[in-house]
């Protein structure tokens, strides 16, 4: 998710904050605010507050005005404390209201919060029937208000930091927090449940951060906050105590990266980082939605239109590059789980031709990551205009194509910034394979006992991409072998049809070589004149229900002579008397060997891009959304 600075100190906070959320700029966001308190003596906060859509620049600007006056007018304070935060929106529009900021009912308690919780729908109501009101539609807010709740029960002196710990216990999902109440305007709160939070300890000031890019300049000595760490900074300190119990002794650590490095994280490349975030992207895609009592996918984005899903005869997906293909592979799960007839095509095909469509039984799913797709949206507006109902599945919320669909699905997996889209395009498999079950079971065409194990296979994949990237120096090395190679055809069928397109398109978009993806079966009608020693092909051959005829296809590659990369699955022993190097991925389902194999093509496609020196975050000619057509 996006990302948070906090200050407790002697100096002006304003300056410290913006600079700090500057860097963090690069992880994308769409809002950014902040609030500052300025504690002058026991008696009187002064309170400075301010939002704004867009840009942290626009912000900038907004306090320019709004803020830094009122706030270089103060020549005496004893300290300042001050938080900041840019959001990534996962529940609500971006929009200065949901933008955090946020607060409880008295404007006294003031949060910013990195992730999901999970229970807020259920927490919200309650806190309404018992007077709240809300200033927002985002998850978040329900945090100042249960604080401002437990302030209440406690009664009497209450310190700030029990309100919080008892708070945090009714909450369900991740979080990155930090929290300062005007009643005690020298502390600052921070808690963490998987969302990074880190302190900066300074002389007689302390920095919170969600990335320690964020401080560096003002410090370099840090304390990481684990899960489940609740701390308390004040000018003169800071202490870490357990939320649930008590928290582990930590030592300060020097950070000596350079810059570069460290927005990366530890990767040299925001494509390898977004590759090997997949079990996490995948886990965050899924979260919420599969009711595994009643072996169920629940999509809460198609709720109010669930009765309209049942009249729908035929699907028509539509999508552009990456994202085209995630669609390609949800029409086969269509097919296959739901026996609903459906159509794949690229959208800037499919808007030029004449459409024949059913109103009342044709069904217009799109894909996007960024949501802003020229093409895609096109396809979509046309569909619309006639009368067709649309569903977007799309990661970016509040984008073009999610407010013109009817409704879908966000893929809520954070933001996708490597221009060569990984996570976000396994991200929409899965999530497409939770709409084929959907509408399978509505359509009373898959059994329970089918939709269980599919959903049970599901759950396991985070944990199969895993074991993929632990054994990534196989890839490494099979890339780096065959780096001097100049064209590549990749191999697939039936479900590794579209792996074999996608596989190629990454390997074009990093390494500008030559790719071809096609169909086993489509080789040997033209393509197959082209293989001799100097023309490698990737073959996607899992042990699944065609494997005997991609085995046939591999045979007459290597009769020809070409090298053969395999894509196999664990405990294949015979493809290696075939292949000249084979990758193994874990068993699963038929229908997900797309998902694992495709995470073997990402890998494979950064590290020959990488051998050959291509700069795999900036590839030539490409931009992250294609926003013309
Ligand atoms: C929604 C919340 C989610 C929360 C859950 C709890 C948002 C963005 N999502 O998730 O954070 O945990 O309720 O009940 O606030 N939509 C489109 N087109 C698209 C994608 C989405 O119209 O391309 C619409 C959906 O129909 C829905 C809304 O956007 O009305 C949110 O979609 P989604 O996040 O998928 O819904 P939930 O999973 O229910
Ligand atoms: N879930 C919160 C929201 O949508 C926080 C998002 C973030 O991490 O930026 O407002
Ligand atoms: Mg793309």
């Amino acid at each position: 998710m996006c990302g948070i600075v906090g200050y407790v100190g002697k100096k002006n906070a304003l300056p410290i904050l913006l600079e700090g959320i500057k860097h963090l700029e690069y992880r994308g966001y769409d809002s950014s605010g902040l609030v500052i308190g300025v504690h002058s003596n026991l008696k009187n906060t002064d309170i400075f507050f301010d939002k704004s859509v867009g840009k942290v620049s626009n912000l900038e600007a907004k306090v320019k005005k709004s803020i830094r006056p009122k706030l270089n007018k103060i020549t005496k304070f004893n300290s300042q404390i001050g938080i900041c935060h840019s959001r990534w929106a996962t529940h609500g529009i971006p929009s200065e209201e949901n933008a955090h900021p946020h607060f409880d009912c008295n404007k006294e308690i003031y949060i910013v919060h990195n992730g999901i919780i999970e229970n807020y729908a259920v927490l919200k109501a309650e806190l309404i029937k018992s007077g709240h009101k809300f200033s927002s539609e985002t998850d978040s807010e329900v945090i100042a208000h249960l604080i401002e709740e437990e302030k209440k029960k406690l009664k009497g002196r209450v310190r700030i930091e029990k309100a919080v710990k008892n708070a945090l216990q009714k909450i369900k999902g991740t979080y990155g927090l930090a929290i300062f109440d005007v009643n005690e305007p020298e502390k600052l709160i921070a808690a963490r449940n998987f969302s990074p939070l880190l302190i900066g300890i300074g002389k007689g000031e302390y920095f919170l951060a969600s990335d320690a890019t964020a401080i560096l300049k003002r410090t370099r000595k840090v304390v990481y906050l684990e899960d489940n760490d609740l701390a308390v900074l004040t000018p003169r300190g800071y202490k870490i105590v357990g939320l649930f119990k008590r928290a582990s002794k930590r030592t300060p650590q020097i950070i000596d990266w350079n810059m570069e490095k460290m927005k990366k994280g530890e990767f040299a490349h925001f494509m390898l980082k977004e590759i090997y975030e997949q079990p996490e992207s995948i886990s965050d895609s899924i979260r919420g939605r599969i009711d595994y009592k009643n072996n169920k996918p629940v999509l809460g984005g198609l709720q109010l239109i669930k009765k309209d899903l049942k009249n729908i005869k035929r699907v028509i997906i539509s999508g552009m590059g990456t994202a085209y293909y995630a669609g390609l592979l949800t029409k086969d799960y269509i097919e296959e789980l739901a026996k609903i007839s459906a159509v794949a095509e690229p959208a800037s095909e499919f808007h030029h031709r004449k459409q024949i469509y059913s109103k009342d039984s044709d069904l217009f799913l799109c894909f996007s990551q960024s949501g802003e797709t020229a093409d895609t949206l096109s396809a979509l507006c046309d569909a619309k205009s006639h009368g067709v109902l649309s569903l977007g599945i799309v990661n970016v919320v509040g984008s073009s194509i999610s407010r013109t669909t009817d409704a879908g699905v966000y893929q809520h997996i954070g933001p996708e910034i490597g221009v060569a889209s990984t996570k976000a395009f396994t991200s929409q498999v899965v999530i497409g394979a939770l709409l084929a079950v959907l509408l399978g079971l509505e359509h009373k065409t898959l059994f329970s006992h089918e939709a269980k194990s599919i959903l049970d296979e599901i759950k396991k994949l985070p944990l199969k991409i895993g074991k993929i990237l632990e054994d990534s120096d196989k890839i490494k090395q099979v890339a780096n072998n065959f780096q001097k190679y100049n064209n590549f055809l990749f191999l697939g069928r039936k479900y590794n049809f579209p792996t074999a397109l996608e596989g190629a398109l990454k390997l074009k978009e990093v390494s500008y070589v030559h790719a071809e993806g096609m169909s086993s079966g489509e080789m040997k009608h033209g393509p197959i004149a082209m293989i001799d020693s100097t023309f490698p092909c990737i073959m996607i051959i899992p042990k699944d229900s065609v494997y005997e005829k991609n085995i046939s296809n591999a045979e007459e590659i290597k009769a020809r002579s070409g090298p053969i990369i395999a894509i196999a699955t664990e405990g294949d022993n015979t493809i290696n008397k075939i292949s000249n190097e084979t990758i193994f991925i874990p068993k699963t389902l038929e229908i997900f060997t797309p998902i694992l194999a495709t995470v073997v093509l990402q890998l494979f496609a950064y590290h020959f891009a990488v051998a050959r020196g291509c700069d795999v975050d900036k590839p030539r000619n490409l931009a992250k959304s294609v926003t013309v057509e």
